[in-house]
């Protein structure tokens, strides 16, 4: 079964829910104006927490063929955790993924393989498809140790799953060295890393689940890559960042891709 493309729009920490509100107004009237439906490809929006409801709001108010992601997610239930935000509050505020173990987290939070498997965990049991990030940082690429040390980021948080749960995955191949810089990896480096993933989940799991897993790429999209980024059979799609701040920007990439 062909894999359905993902163009995932990470807002990381932008935007007020008023500027949300605006961007999701531009946007609806963007993919409006070109008579776009999407058919072939699903578009995510990732907001941060403060501006997932009003992000929903205009996604039913303008009748708009998007999903709506967090940014993060607590492997926690419920109860005393301060600052922390459940899978069942995500899902019920319209939910569809939750992106897990994204670069920035991992510099700049105690996240662990254990906490992102109970994180991976936690987002399926709600009904909802976690978004793994992988990606080596410059000094493993020197070394040339990449594809194992992504692989390897995904089997520290895979290895205990189900068949079942991992082949509802989706993989972020994002090279930390190339997310912000505007020079993305190239078309053959993100091809060869979804690959490399995909053989990962064909070997731990079998070949039914690694044809399910969706691995996209991310770092440094733009309309203008992202029709060669694209172009290796095991890319799946996008997350975008600073790309899917501007609404012009990611509605473009968005048409490329669908
Ligand atoms: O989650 C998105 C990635 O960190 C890529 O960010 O498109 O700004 O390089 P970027």
């Amino acid at each position: 079964m062909a894999r359905t493309a993902l163009v995932a729009g990470n807002w990381k920490m932008n935007f007020d829910h008023f500027q949300a509100t605006y961007f999701m107004q531009k946007l609806a009237w963007l993919l409006r104006d070109a008579h776009y439906d999407f058919d072939d490809a699903e578009i995510a929006i990732m907001p941060p927490f403060t501006s997932i409801r009003s992000v929903q709001v205009l996604v039913e108010s303008e009748n708009m063929k998007i999903k709506i992601g967090a940014q993060n997610v607590s492997e926690m239930s419920g109860g005393a955790f301060t600052g922390d935000v459940s899978a069942e509050m995500l899902e019920k505020l319209g939910c569809s993924y939750t992106i897990i173990g994204h670069s920035e987290r991992r510099k700049y939070h105690p996240e662990d393989d254990v906490n992102l498997v109970d994180k991976v965990r936690a987002t399926l049991a709600a009904g909802m498809q976690p978004i793994l990030c992988v990606g080596e940082s410059f000094e493993e690429r020197r070394q040339g140790i990449e594809l194992t040390y992504a692989t390897n980021q995904v089997a520290d948080v895979t290895r205990d799953l189900s068949a079942g749960q991992a082949r509802r995955m989706l993989v972020a191949y994002e090279p930390v060295w190339a997310i912000g810089r505007g020079a993305s990896a190239t078309p053959q480096d993100a091809q060869d890393a979804a690959a490399a993933i995909r053989r990962h989940f064909a070997q731990a799991f079998d070949e039914d689940v690694a044809n399910d897993v969706r691995i996209l790429y991310g770092g440094s999209v733009k309309a203008a890559n992202a029709m060669d980024l694209m172009a290796g059979p095991d890319v799946d799609g996008f997350l975008i960042g600073g790309a899917s701040l501007d609404p012009e920007e990611f509605s473009k990439i968005a048409r490329i891709v669908a």
